[in-house]
């Protein structure tokens, strides 16, 4: 069997993907050895039989002898032991969930429902190192990966409404506290049925404004608020999260030219773990609409076509429907004014799931089957 190693499982995207890979049986098909950085012999988690105690994440000779490893630990620790260890000569599949790796050449972003080809081609000429892709990417892809297939894109906008998650677990429960400040001030005034709506905007205006304000993760408030900037500021006017839409898009196709253009703006909004985007595609022809519906429908076993429709939109086509789901549902497609070839939709998708975990888990599956 295959011994993989598991590092960083007790974090938001590890735990994720361990109660993942409890549901799908992958602890049956593989040896695992769970790593800490913290816990070095303390006992792993239950996943229904014996595991060794922890081994440290940091040693690389236990490392080593791993078959693969997957790490949702995070960048910094990408960057500290994955050089290392491939000096120290091992050969294992290294998975990672983190963004270090991602656009090294040797690198594939995995994303097997849109590029099971590319991690075949990759494997098949001795890839070792698998990346999983960044969450807003993964999710476009998986929503819209049948006109990519069909090769009717020519360019992509995508505007995004990400959640508080992707900017971790931190962040998320901060965006609780603004939201139960904000309503804290409010309260006595809400209570009131005689109260004026703009008394209570007041004070709700003035407690985000608030130097007390919780905003020690965020820097700004997110709740009654949004924050049009996600990643760094790469100095040209994008952000580093909306320069990894052209990248990372290109890179999950496998094309090297003939750059596929998607670009937009990233937003944070205050949803908990589903991003968001409403995306403007620009076809290289003008196809019909129920030809379109059909090719992105039958794409992959999770995109869900919601029609384009009010209620439909308004019940399935919500981070609230689809939290804790792997359902990617796309709705409001409809074409635009500017002409046939111009294309709307709106993309709904767990970012913690598709956008970090479970590509993760489908790549060790891959390599076991
Ligand atoms: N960069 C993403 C975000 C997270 O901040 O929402 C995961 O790719």
């Amino acid at each position: 069997m295959m011994r993989a190693g598991l590092v960083g499982w007790r974090g938001m995207v590890g735990s994720v993907l361990m109660q993942r890979m409890r549901e799908e049986g992958d602890f049956d098909v593989i040896e695992p050895v769970f790593f800490t950085t913290s816990q070095v012999g303390g006992k792993g988690p239950d996943i229904g039989r014996d595991v060794p105690p922890l081994k440290d994440a940091r040693n690389i000779d236990e490392l080593r002898a791993m078959d693969a490893i997957i790490s949702t630990q995070g960048g910094d620790y990408t960057g500290e032991i994955f050089g290392k260890l491939r000096a120290a000569g091992w050969k294992g599949y290294w998975i990672d969930a983190a963004s270090t790796l991602r656009m090294e050449a040797d690198s594939v972003i995995i994303l097997d429902p849109v590029n099971k080809h590319v991690i075949e081609d990759a494997l098949a000429k001795g890839g070792k190192d698998f990346i999983g892709g960044n969450c807003t990417v993964s999710l476009m892809l998986m929503a819209l990966g049948g006109l990519f297939r069909a090769g009717l894109v020519d360019w992509i906008s995508a505007m995004t409404y990400q959640a508080a998650s992707g900017a971790g677990a931190q962040n998320m429960r901060e965006l609780l506290s603004q939201m139960g400040e904000a309503h804290r001030v409010a309260k006595n005034l809400l209570d009131d049925p005689a109260s004026a709506i703009l008394d209570i905007d007041r004070e709700v205006a003035g407690t985000l404004r608030d130097n007390s304000f919780p905003t020690a993760s965020f820097g700004v408030p997110l709740a009654g608020s949004l924050i049009p900037w996600i990643d760094k500021d790469l100095g040209n006017g994008q952000s580093k999260e909306e320069w990894k839409a052209r990248a990372e898009t290109n890179k999950i196709l496998g094309r090297n030219d003939d750059l596929i253009a998607v670009d937009g703006l990233c937003v944070r909004i205050g949803a908990m773990r589903c991003h968001s985007q409403a995306l403007t595609v620009k076809l290289k022809k003008d196809v019909p609409m129920d030809e379109i519906e059909a090719i992105v429908a039958s794409h992959n076993d999770w995109v869900k076509v919601v029609p384009n429709q009010r209620q439909a939109s308004m019940t399935a086509l919500t981070p609230t429907a689809v939290t804790g789901t792997l359902s990617v549902p796309v709705g409001r497609m409809r074409k635009l004014y500017m002409g046939g070839e111009y294309l709307s939709a709106f993309t709904v998708g767990d970012q913690l799931l598709w956008g970090a975990a479970e590509p993760l888990r489908r790549m060790l599956r891959i390599l076991v089957e």
